[in-house]
């Protein structure tokens, strides 16, 4: 059966080369994206599934705010936004044949906590559709201005958190010379040509924002042989994180205690600035994960 509602609030698609991948409806994150019987995304050993805390791993979705506004009017809101810690709604199957199995999500405002509706009060309707084909996982988001009268601003991300061995032996490929906002030096614009840098080894705590890139791929290589490519659809930045030893120490929910070895984080988005939406209107963009190994 290409697709199942499980008894845990969670989907699960199956396609016939036996890839498979599962939803939590809790932030519709997907939790799980299995190629040729590997797990590709990782997942906290401590990670929360049951809706008590944005889940630490998967595919968590940022809407409609990155990190956190310090002014304006999603200031009001929690790091990330509320996409990622809302129930959504299961639409249904949208597409299932060879080639893939598509399921479709839904959050409107009626689904948001009365709080969040307080924080950002916009009429707004998400439909989030996964695809999973033999290798590729894709995600895509429609947002829509539902409001007779209100234009509002929004950033979206995937934040993927990418399953490696280990990430000593990782670097990021299709980045250079692009300009970065290093959040580890408070935001601070640099420019990876400046840095001579071919590839972007991961060799300590890495969380930068890379502004527009012109090519559409991100490559993560391990011990040089290409892992996974990150493809982007309508969809400017993108952000390379992984906390390193310390940080995970404090988030209480970050397990193994080296798990964060285990993983990287490349998150395609559209975060640098904001997106106006104007009633009525709606706007589309994803990501394609591709499995190369
Ligand atoms: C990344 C941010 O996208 O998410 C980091 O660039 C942040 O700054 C990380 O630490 C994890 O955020 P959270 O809220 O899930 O702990």
């Amino acid at each position: 059966m290409p697709f199942k509602q499980n008894n845990d609030d969670s989907v699960t698609l199956t396609h016939p080369s036996g890839s498979s991948a599962k939803v939590l409806l809790y932030g519709a994150t997907v939790i799980s994206w299995e190629v040729e019987g590997k797990e590709r995304l990782f997942l906290s050993s401590k990670a929360k599934l049951d809706g008590t805390k944005a889940v630490r791993g998967g595919i968590p979705l940022v809407f409609p705010v990155f990190g956190k506004a310090t002014e304006g009017p999603a200031a009001a809101l929690p790091q990330h936004g509320f996409a990622r810690t809302s129930t959504w709604e299961l639409l249904g199957i949208k597409n299932d044949n060879d080639d893939v199995v598509a399921v479709q999500f839904g959050l409107e405002v009626e689904n948001i906590d009365l709080e969040a509706q307080k924080q950002w009060p916009y009429k707004f309707g998400l439909i989030y559709t996964v695809e999973l084909g033999k290798d590729t996982l894709k995600n895509t988001m429609e947002i829509r201005n539902d409001a007779d009268a209100e234009d509002f601003d929004f950033q979206i991300l995937f934040h993927s958190y990418l399953a490696v061995g280990d990430v000593s032996d990782v670097e990021v490929k299709g980045l250079e010379k692009v300009d970065y906002r290093d959040k580890t030096q408070g935001g601070k614009v640099l420019t990876q040509a400046a840095e001579s840098e071919a590839r972007l080894d991961i060799t300590s705590e890495t969380d930068r924002l890379y502004v527009a890139p012109s090519g559409t791929s991100t490559t993560v290589l391990e011990k040089d042989q290409a892992v996974v490519e990150v493809q982007r659809q309508n969809l400017k930045d993108v952000v390379v994180w992984n906390p390193w030893e310390k940080a995970p120490q404090n988030m209480g929910d970050f397990g193994p205690e080296d798990g964060w070895k285990r993983m990287i984080c490349v998150e395609a988005g559209s975060v640098a600035e904001w997106h106006k939406l104007k009633k009525g209107d709606s706007w589309t963009g994803s990501q394609v994960l591709k499995a190369l190994l």
